[in-house]
């Protein structure tokens, strides 16, 4: 919790420091306009499906969702839920339904297909 405090005072600062959102990624955005533009995008860039729109209104407060294609067929069900619960430790405002939505969303989303293809026999 207390290096998680220090992680998030650290960004903000730079944040502060480096001024243009749009060059930023994973950061925590203070700004409600950086928010809004993230909400906005991720809604545009976003592929549709059940959760989709919850995914982007909870997972844009405090980031662009960029980073997330990184894991785009790699990662399965479990490591999405791993990566949401770690959200939700840094503070995402999902209750246990919304997770499992949101989880699921981004598993039918990015899950891993190539492995599984490699599995069909
Ligand atoms: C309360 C603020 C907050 C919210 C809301 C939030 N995140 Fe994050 N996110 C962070 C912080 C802080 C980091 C950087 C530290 C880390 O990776 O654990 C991060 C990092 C990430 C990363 C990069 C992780 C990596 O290992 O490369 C991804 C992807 C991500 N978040 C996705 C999400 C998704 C999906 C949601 C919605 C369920 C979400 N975030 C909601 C604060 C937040």
């Amino acid at each position: 919790m207390r290096s998680d405090f220090r992680f998030m005072l650290a960004t903000l600062l730079w944040f502060a420091d480096a001024g243009n959102a749009q060059t930023t990624q994973a950061v925590v955005a203070t700004d409600p306009q950086a928010v809004k533009a993230n909400l906005q995008k991720a809604l545009q860039d976003l592929p549709e499906g059940p959760g989709k729109v919850l995914t982007a209104v909870a997972c844009t407060r405090c980031h662009n969702l960029a980073g997330l294609t990184a894991y785009n067929g790699y990662w399965n069900r479990v490591q999405w839920l791993a990566m949401v619960e770690n959200m939700v430790k840094h503070g995402a405002a999902l209750d246990a339904s919304q997770i499992t939505a949101v989880t699921d969303y981004l598993n039918d989303t990015y899950g891993r297909r190539s492995l599984q293809s490699q599995q069909t026999p």
